[in-house]
């Protein structure tokens, strides 16, 4: 079993918060019992399978904006950990707490609503600031070299508060070559699948 691998932002989370995430998957919990006892003790969610179940899971610590991510043998090799670390930092980019690799990650929960609920709840927005926002934000992930294969509303949060976009999901992100031309070409294709989806285009 990997080590637990915590980052910068660790050392802000609560102690007791601190003491599960390192006791989560740890070879210290041999059974299911005391799995599900450590998982009660920090109050998260039920677990909601990813939308393959093969792939892991995704839970939330509630109360402290945390989710936690799981990984099962097909989602392992997933970029989840190694974009997540890459595009720390960024406005648009949970912080990643900590992480056992190929097991799981600690992340923070994206505050606001996804793009896909303001379609399917019809909920009134500016489209055009919306979209001027993840021009932004998606220009600066493309920026630090990686691109989103997997484009999708669900995997873009909108925070009306704060004005904000945070995106989730990072299993599929890839390496971009830093060329004006690669990143100009993959900023079009996601502007151009935001507004689509928008209805805009
Ligand atoms: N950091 C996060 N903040 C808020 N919700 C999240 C976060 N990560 C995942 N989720 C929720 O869990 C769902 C599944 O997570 P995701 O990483 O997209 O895995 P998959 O696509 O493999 O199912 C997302 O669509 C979203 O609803
Ligand atoms: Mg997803």
């Amino acid at each position: 079993m990997s080590q637990l691998v915590t980052t910068d932002h660790f050392n802000s989370l609560d102690e007791d918060i601190k003491y599960y995430c390192s006791k989560i998957y740890s070879n210290d919990i041999s059974n299911e019992e005391e799995f599900l006892s450590v998982l009660s003790r920090i109050n998260v969610t039920n677990l909601i399978p990813l939308r393959d179940v093969n792939r892991g899971f995704i839970s939330e610590i509630v109360g402290h904006d945390l989710v936690i991510k799981k990984f099962n043998d097909k989602g392992k090799y997933d970029s989840d950990i190694i974009a997540l670390n890459s595009l720390q930092n960024l406005n648009c980019i949970p912080r990643i707490y900590c992480y056992r690799e190929k097991s799981f990650l600690v992340m923070e929960k994206a505050k606001g609503i996804s793009l896909i609920d303001i379609v399917e709840y019809k909920i009134e927005v500016d489209h055009n600031q919306i979209i001027s926002s993840y021009k932004n934000a998606y220009l600066q992930v493309l920026n630090r070299g990686w691109q989103d294969f997997d484009l999708k509303l669900e995997h873009i949060y909108w925070d009306i508060t704060s004005e904000r976009i945070m995106f989730i999901d990072f299993g599929q992100y890839g390496k971009l070559e830093k060329s004006n031309l690669y990143i100009e070409n993959a900023l079009n294709v996601g502007i151009s699948k935001v507004m689509c989806d928008f209805n805009l285009s």
